[in-house]
């Protein structure tokens, strides 16, 4: 079976209908994409398509350090927390640039083994953007609580990410006052 066949379908039908930009890889291999909504494919330029079955680093670009990637790379890698959020840029098709703000979380089977991550996508490109990083949150957090109970059902567990998202806010407070020292 490949892990596009065991990810649960209610779950994927969930995940396409968000209003928030959302994508789904498996942690086999080199994560490939089994899941990416229409807001992701609005964000990013690409259609799904375009993007299934590959690792999510199409994304990226010249501008993009490895500085950057690095946080992203540890995480994916499976070492460290469950939940991240992390500043990266990133170029859509057409080659424009735009800062994303990404939000990952992995979700475990009933063994505690990580089988998928899931990740969120936020434009903080303008500082009119950045403004609407709360509403985001607020539909994020519904978003994940949803899936938790969904993937419960399917016997997938997600560890709480809620407190990581109420920090991103700081956090971007923060990046926002650096880009404006600069
Ligand atoms: C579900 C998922 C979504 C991801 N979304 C993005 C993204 O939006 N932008 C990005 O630059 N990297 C994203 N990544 C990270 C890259 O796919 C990749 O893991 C990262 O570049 C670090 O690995 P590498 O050093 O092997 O490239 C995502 C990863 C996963 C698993």
């Amino acid at each position: 079976m490949t892990s596009q066949d065991s990810f649960p379908r209610t779950l994927g039908d969930y995940i396409r209908k968000s209003r928030i930009a959302l994508a789904v890889s498996s942690v086999e291999e080199d994560a490939p994409l089994i899941v990416v909504n229409d807001a992701f494919c609005k964000l990013t330029g690409y259609a799904p398509e375009d993007v299934l079955g590959q690792n999510c680093r199409f994304l990226q670009g010249e501008g993009t350090t490895d500085e950057m990637r690095r946080p992203l790379h540890d995480f994916v890698q499976g070492t460290g927390p469950a939940n991240g959020r992390f500043p990266i840029l990133n170029y859509r098709k057409d080659g424009s640039d735009f800062f994303n703000f990404v939000f990952m979380t992995r979700l475990f089977d009933a063994g505690g083994t990580a089988r998928f991550i899931l990740a969120s996508q936020f434009d903080m490109t303008s500082a009119l953007r950045r403004a609407g990083l709360p509403q985001n949150d607020e539909v994020l957090k519904r978003t994940l609580s949803d899936v938790e109970q969904i993937g419960r059902e399917f016997g997938l567990a997600m560890v709480g990410s809620a407190q990581l998202i109420a920090d991103s806010v700081a956090l971007m407070a923060r990046l926002s006052l650096d880009e404006d020292s600069r």
